[in-house]
């Protein structure tokens, strides 16, 4: 028997078990054991939402929720920030270490040659209706990835899997970029192999086919920033979708299509988009008391509040606020910042919030940016997706080599009917 063990009295039967505790948890299937009578199923663990569930070992991002920590393999978030690029990130997270010199140029390489979409996807986007929901373009389109990439589907060889990471990461900006020209009645800009990945994506999206069109460095370096910051979050909400779908090993694009969906919701991705509408709504900063006073009564939440796992200040949320005022500098400032600033200093010193540990979170400031940088609101939550690819990728590679793996397929408390008899019915053939 290990030294760590908990012991359990089930006081419907007085019987003891001794339960092995290892790495701070104890397996649900030890419980599987407690039973009270003979052909009991046996005692099962009941966690909706998996608030206190741990469902995979990982080795990519650690967050100390309690000190405001957060480390993509183990690297502080503050320095990544400050030094490296986004691609960078990406290859960190996926190998588990910085790339030197000629491995990110060899990445950069690979990413930048799968950039461009088949021609038909171009023409799937164009069937969209011009009010489409970006999100929904996004996330129809990757499905339809699996439909150009068929080999995608063989997911034990190891060089397959990393073309279709290569493919996603690459693609993603273009079709995010196709997603928003749309919307917008602009013609397509064809992603460029002379251009760094962010340059390309800011090109494709805002270049009025004006060859001599260059991202301002200070809007470059903003939203690479923010795509670091959003690369991955451990096992959040899109993540675990997307370790869920891919436990029944679809495709990549499969599983990345369930994570993109789940990644919409103004509750995760969408809450950028929420942020933006709110401050909106409140309008201006005399207006914050009296919105704070309708989120305390229960009549609305305050979206780029609260976290699962943060009780502290998102590490996030302080560089993206640092940030906000070198992006106003060169973007002019946005007016819906001081009303985001009343919120938060009004919030941060209410009981409410004080008492259920609730700070701003990485969406309550980055909607500010992306909105000065010439985002539409709608778009926030596209962006999100596009910097948290590189996190799914790491996780979906390293859930499929992990051997404890298996189907994703919970349990549940049965409330329904127990077994009944039909009703004797009228026939319900129809007559000639
Ligand atoms: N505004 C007002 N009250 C809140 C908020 C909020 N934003 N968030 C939590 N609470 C209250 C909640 O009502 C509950 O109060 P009580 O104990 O009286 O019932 C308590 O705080 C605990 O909340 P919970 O809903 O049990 O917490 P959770 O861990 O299930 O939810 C959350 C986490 C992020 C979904 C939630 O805080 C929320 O809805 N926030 C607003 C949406 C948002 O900003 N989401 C982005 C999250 S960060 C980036 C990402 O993951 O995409």
């Amino acid at each position: 028997m290990p030294s760590k063990t908990l012991s359990i009295t089930d006081n419907r039967t007085g019987k003891q078990y001794e339960v092995p505790i290892s790495d701070g948890t104890i397996r649900s299937m030890d419980l599987r054991q407690i039973k009270e009578s003979k052909d009991d199923f046996g005692l099962m663990a009941y966690d909706p939402g998996f608030t206190n569930t741990a469902s995979c070992r990982s080795k990519i991002t650690y967050v100390d929720g309690e000190k405001g920590i957060l480390l993509y393999r183990g690297y502080p978030i503050e320095q990544l920030a400050e030094e490296c690029s986004f691609p960078e990130v990406a290859y960190l997270l996926l190998h588990g270490e910085l790339p030197d010199q000629g491995e990110l140029q060899e990445w950069s390489s690979q990413i930048t040659h799968h950039t461009m979409v088949h021609e038909n996807i171009k023409k799937l986007i164009d069937s969209f209706p011009h009010e489409a929901y970006p999100m929904g373009m996004l996330m129809s389109t990757v499905a339809a990835l699996s439909t150009y990439h068929p080999e995608a589907r063989d997911l034990r060889d190891h060089q397959n899997r990393r073309l279709q990471i290569y493919r996603l990461l690459a693609k993603m900006p273009t079709i995010a970029a196709y997603a928003y020209r749309h919307r917008m009645g602009l013609p397509y800009v064809e992603p460029s192999n002379e251009l760094p990945y962010m340059a390309n994506f800011l090109t494709m999206v805002f270049s009025m086919n004006n060859p001599s069109y260059v991202p301002h460095p200070v809007i470059e370096k903003a939203l690479d920033v923010l795509f670091v910051l959003h690369a991955d979050h451990e096992q959040n909400c899109s993540t675990n979708a997307l370790r869920s779908a891919g436990s029944s090993k679809p495709d990549l694009y499969s599983a990345a299509t369930a994570a993109i969906g789940a990644l919409a919701g103004p509750l995760h991705g969408g809450a950028n988009e929420a942020v933006l509408r709110m401050l909106r709504q409140i309008g201006s900063k005399n207006r914050v008391a009296a919105h704070i006073e309708r989120v305390k009564k229960g009549e609305l939440r305050l979206m780029g509040f609260g976290h699962r796992v943060y009780k502290n200040y998102d590490p996030r949320a302080q560089i993206i606020k640092r940030m906000a005022h070198e992006v106003f500098e060169v973007t002019g400032s946005n007016p819906l910042l001081d009303v985001a600033l009343e919120l938060e200093r009004i919030a941060l010193e209410d009981e409410y919030f004080v008492e259920r540990k609730l700070y701003p979170n990485v969406d309550f400031y980055s909607g500010s940016i992306y909105q000065a940088i010439g985002f539409p609101a709608n778009m926030f939550p596209v962006l999100f997706a596009i910097a948290r690819t590189s996190g799914w990728l790491a996780q979906w590679e390293e859930s499929l080599n992990d051997p404890e793996q298996k189907i994703a397929r919970p349990r549940q408390i049965y409330e329904g009917h127990a077994r009944r008899e039909m009703p004797v019915r009228q026939s319900t053939s129809i007559p000639e």
